[in-house]
């Protein structure tokens, strides 16, 4: 009932009568008030008038199940939010909701992670208040060779995302960190659950760094925020709900072809290496090449000095820019 008490309140932009909200929900006044009560505590700045209604004024920066959800306008990509001030891992908790067979695009969203996971078995630092921590659970009917690729739907949905509600314009650095003016501003680690050849369960989480201010030592050169590009706060709950818009929307295209081919030009008009040199990292080798973009399974086509196209698979590889991180 608080979501949609919520969304009602947001929708309209007149007073909303206790009476109507009471009719609604088949709830007594004081279950309303009691609503209404919680969502002030919560931070909402809501006007109340006698004999015409509640009214909301503001809304601030608010990571809740009821906020979250208020906002979602999707069929099923988030539409199930489970949300935590603080856990583990929003991944850990979604593998976990896996494995007990929780809805597909069950959501995972939390303030504060304690354990938070990068790629490459590194820590992802994660403070309260101020980043996005998600995961989204999915059940794919495709090969688990192909699951990867959804690293990068993710990474395009993010782009998507963080441009409806800011209109900033991001880049994607093959695979899937997404950066500005050639600082991360957002991680994507998928992982996944398998038999030989068939999948149990896919999740893919997203670190997305919106009003922090500063960064600690280690990546303040490579990392950035939404706040500190534009100069001003983002609503993160607007940004979750967008992203899972967007998300559900590239998702479908995916298991259409079960490949990018209907994605690949849009991820190559976000590609912040196409058409740049860089430094190919494979595993005891080192060498520059020419990025020319994806393929339609999310290999990176390059051109190495000899002339030869190579085809080069994330799980193995990484590139950085010839002269730094892009
Ligand atoms: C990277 O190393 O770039 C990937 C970082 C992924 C971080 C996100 S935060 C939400 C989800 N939960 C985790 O523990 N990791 C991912």
């Amino acid at each position: 009932m608080k979501s949609e008490i919520l969304r009602l309140l947001k929708e309209s932009n007149t007073y909303i009568s206790g009476q109507q909200l009471c009719e609604q929900f088949q709830v007594s006044r004081t279950a309303v008030w009691k609503v209404i009560d919680q969502l002030k505590k919560e931070g909402y700045q809501i006007e109340a008038v006698r004999n015409k209604g509640y009214r909301l004024i503001d809304s601030p920066d608010v990571m809740s199940k009821a906020e979250i959800e208020s906002l979602m306008d999707t069929k099923w990509a988030g539409s199930n939010v489970v949300y935590y001030d603080e856990i583990d891992s929003t991944n850990n908790r979604a593998k976990e909701a896996g494995d007990n067979k929780a809805p597909q695009g069950t959501l995972f969203v939390a303030d504060m992670q304690v354990a938070g996971k990068g790629r490459r078995g590194r820590v992802w630092q994660s403070p309260a208040g101020s980043s996005i921590y998600m995961t989204i659970l999915l059940y794919p009917e495709i090969s688990p060779l192909k699951a990867p690729q959804l690293t990068l739907v993710m990474a395009i949905a993010v782009a998507e995302g963080i441009k409806e509600v800011t209109g900033l314009d991001t880049k994607i650095k093959w695979p899937n960190d997404i950066v500005v003016n050639g600082r991360k501003i957002c991680g994507i680690l998928t992982e996944m659950s398998t038999e030989i050849d068939y999948i149990n369960h896919v999740v893919i989480g997203a670190g997305i760094n919106v009003n922090q201010d500063d960064f600690p030592e280690d990546i303040r050169k490579t990392a950035s925020s939404l706040k500190m590009e534009l100069g001003k706060q983002v609503k993160r709950s607007e940004l979750i709900a967008a992203i899972m818009k967007s998300f559900e929307k590239d998702y479908e295209i995916f298991v259409k072809t079960e490949d990018l081919s209907g994605l690949q030009e849009l991820y190559n008009s976000m590609l912040v290496n196409l058409d740049r040199d860089v430094k190919v990292l494979e595993p005891g080798n080192e060498y520059e090449a020419h990025a020319l973009g994806i393929n339609k399974t999310g290999e990176l086509i390059v051109r190495t000095a000899e002339g030869e196209e190579k085809e080069i698979y994330a799980g193995e590889v990484s590139v950085r820019g010839v002269y730094g991180y892009v």
